[in-house]
């Protein structure tokens, strides 16, 4: 069974934005998210995320809309967990809902979901979109306790934070937070849980993602975009794609 791969296109949208803020409908936008979800489709994406944030600094409502016309690839819809974004998801109807922790100060998404901590809270936004026929992935910290909680309250994912991994200096610490993920996946597959991971993966550190057992998919966004800008959007994908080739999702024991 192949890794799969959900391509995050929201840096294109950030791309947009960045001339075009005030103007996201102008005729002459440029780039389109819908081109690159597109362009995405031929590289061998298997899923197209993107993240309506509160502060819309880069995907626009609208934006959702379109691309989910626009392909035939499952959309995982990423969201904070309030009122404007569940109204959102009845609306687009994603295959996927990826919940995720959101402040406006973060210049990403900076830390895993309290699953344990917020239980109460997300409990009935999960049913909510569970009844509406969408499947609910958390995103968190790779913590046993953050898995469990999330099985606990019947999400049928987690995606496991990869961001401290990817920060981490190489060696050691890096070392350390590979089996941080390790355990972690361990412990979604004991559950009984699909088990994901994301957030600063690049061409690079991929090898080692490797060595986390029992994943189903990665998702990718920021490098993948950036690599785009000298070999095309295409290739990017098809660069990462051949790179996630080989995983064995149980020979990587813990
Ligand atoms: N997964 C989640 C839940 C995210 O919030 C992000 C960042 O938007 C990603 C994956 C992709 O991270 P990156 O852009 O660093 O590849």
């Amino acid at each position: 069974m192949n890794l799969l791969l959900g391509v995050n296109i929201d840096h294109v949208a950030t791309l947009r934005q960045a001339r075009y803020a005030l103007l996201p409908d102008s005729p002459n936008a440029e780039p389109s998210p819908i081109d690159a979800a597109e362009d995405a489709k031929l590289g061998g994406a298997d899923s197209i995320t993107i993240h309506v944030r509160g502060d819309r600094r880069h995907m626009q409502e609208a934006d959702a809309y379109r691309i989910k016309a626009s392909t035939d690839l499952p959309i995982n819809f990423e969201m904070g967990n309030t009122q404007e974004m569940i109204d959102i998801a009845l609306k687009l109807q994603p295959k996927f809902i990826c919940l995720v922790p959101e402040t406006r100060e973060e210049v990403t998404t900076e830390g895993g979901l309290d699953v344990a901590g917020l239980f109460d809270e997300l409990s009935p936004t999960v049913k909510i979109l569970q009844e509406a026929g969408m499947e609910i992935s958390m995103f968190v910290d790779p913590d046993v306790c953050q898995i469990e909680a999330s099985a606990k309250i019947g999400a049928e994912m987690v995606e496991l934070h990869t961001g401290c991994f990817a920060n981490a200096e190489k060696g050691c610490e890096r070392d350390e937070e590979l089996d941080r993920l390790r355990i972690a996946a361990q412990r979604g597959h004991e559950l009984g849980i699909q088990v994901n991971a994301g957030h600063g993966i690049n061409y690079e550190n991929i090898q080692q993602i490797h060595a986390v057992p029992h994943l189903k998919e990665l998702n990718i966004g920021h490098s993948i975009v950036a690599r785009s800008v000298r070999v095309g959007f295409r290739q990017a994908v098809e660069e990462m794609r051949e790179l996630m080739q080989g995983y064995n999702p149980e020979g990587a024991q813990v």
